[in-house]
């Protein structure tokens, strides 16, 4: 594949690429970013404004990851700057109680119903791991329901079967995760609720909790079926098991209240424990877990169940969250689910006009395209998708100027700065890479 066929220059990012890969393991610190499934060379980005990001030869980019979520408002928006500088103005990090955790967490609380405590850390994976401690320490339960697809960042228990980053690299689970570990964890199908009434049949009063992305997302994004949410809530509840949502990735960014505001408030069902990262953190480290008050007192300092962090609610990272949320009213959720709606419609007319088979699939501001023509409902469905149609419908929209996640298996992620001029962008060059995405289907 050539590197870029617009004649755009990568010099720079391949030799910082050459650099990286001598001294970090892959070139990068997160998998994903390599570009292995889709192959080439990762853009090393300088500076992002608005919509665009800049790598370091020059190219401006259209930016369809946003960090993979967090910059939902787009880059370097004025008020989360502000008052990033301001909270940079005061030091940086003091280890004692701070205001801005106690602003960050009353904004959360008063946003999302069910989440009467919150605790802030410092990813989303630091989230679900301590959700899952939480939940077996207040159930006296080892057992944990997870779906495959699913994926909940890094923790060891929860790697088994997990979406995108381990699927983009066909790797079924990690090594190093011991068998002892993952032998209290039950995966099952997505969307299956027979199937999660089975292993509570089989193992009553066992289970601590099931574990659920909120709407699915790192497999591509697999909405729940109507009632899937509601019925995991009833089934746990049955059992005494406890329901954890986790919505790092939907979470502030669906909804003003996340996937819950369109499942589970309107139905009338809670979890017991909801995670949350990426958005509440506007772009610097933020993760936070919360839920029911009687759960969270079990957390130290109050109760037995251990969790801590040194750089947990750090001043600048509540800064730049707490002025994320603050920008995000109603009209902002709008703009996002129009824009979500467009280059959606934008790249299945142009994938369906080349003839590649494919399937546009939301979840509120989410969504993704499946290159696959049947309804994606869990994880196995979502690997039959034709993943060398989609490398090269990637760097088609790379050559033309358009950052999009590179794997097949990702949400496309839209921040509020994209405007009409760049939904045009996009429209003028979605013709010629789906042309060669059906290329690559007829060759492949
Ligand atoms: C649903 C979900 N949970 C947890 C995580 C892990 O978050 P982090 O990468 O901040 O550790 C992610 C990351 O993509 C996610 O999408």
């Amino acid at each position: 594949m050539t590197e870029n066929s617009q004649g755009a220059r990568t010099e720079r990012s391949r030799q910082l690429f050459d650099r990286a890969r001598r001294i970090v393991p892959g070139g990068v610190n997160s998998p994903v970013r390599a570009f292995g499934s889709v192959g080439g060379t990762p853009r090393f980005i300088r500076s992002g404004k608005g919509s665009r990001i800049t790598d370091v030869d020059g190219n401006s980019y259209l930016d369809l990851i946003d960090s993979w979520g967090p910059m939902i408002l787009g880059h370097a928006h004025p008020a989360v700057i502000d008052a990033v500088q301001q909270a940079v103005g005061r030091g940086l990090s003091f280890g004692t109680p701070s205001e801005g955790e106690v602003l960050l967490a009353e904004e959360i609380v008063a946003r999302i119903g069910p989440v009467e405590q919150v605790r802030l850390v410092s990813s989303g994976t630091e989230a679900t791991m301590s959700a899952v401690r939480l939940a077996r320490g207040f159930t006296h339960r080892a057992k944990i329901v997870k779906f495959a697809g699913c994926y909940h960042g890094h923790v060891d228990a929860l790697l088994a079967a997990a979406g995108s980053g381990v699927a983009t690299f066909a790797l079924p689970d990690s090594a190093g995760v011991t068998a002892a570990t993952t032998a209290e964890v039950i995966v099952l199908p997505y969307n299956d609720i027979d199937a999660v009434r089975v292993a509570f049949a089989d193992h009553p009063g066992e289970i601590a909790a099931v574990i659920t992305e909120a709407a699915a997302a790192n497999m591509g994004v697999v909405p729940p079926a109507p009632g899937f949410n509601a019925a995991l809530a009833q089934v746990c509840h049955d059992d005494g098991a406890l329901l954890i949502t986790d919505e790092v990735l939907t979470g502030f960014r669906v909804s003003r209240t996340g996937m819950y505001g369109l499942d589970g408030a309107q139905e009338g069902w809670a979890p017991d424990l909801m995670t949350f990262g990426k958005v509440i953190g506007g772009g610097l480290p933020v993760g936070a877990f919360g839920g029911r008050a009687d759960v969270m007192a079990l957390l130290s300092p109050l109760g037995p169940v251990y969790q801590a962090g040194t750089l947990s609610g750090n001043p600048i990272a509540t800064a730049a969250g707490l002025a994320t949320l603050q920008q995000l009213d109603d009209a902002v959720y709008e703009k996002l689910t129009a824009t979500a709606g467009s280059i959606g419609e934008l790249a299945a007319a142009a994938l369906g006009a080349a003839g590649v088979p494919h399937r546009l699939q939301r979840a509120g501001t989410l969504f993704s395209v499946f290159f696959t023509d049947a309804e994606v409902t869990n994880f196995d469905l979502a690997r039959t998708q034709h993943t060398a149609a989609f490398a090269a419908f990637f760097h088609a929209m790379l050559d033309a100027g358009i950052y999009l996640p590179p794997s097949a298996f990702e949400a496309w992620f839209v921040s509020a700065a994209i405007d009409d001029d760049d939904l045009q962008t996009i429209a003028d060059a979605l013709p010629a890479a789906a042309n060669a995405a059906a290329r690559a289907l007829h060759h492949g």
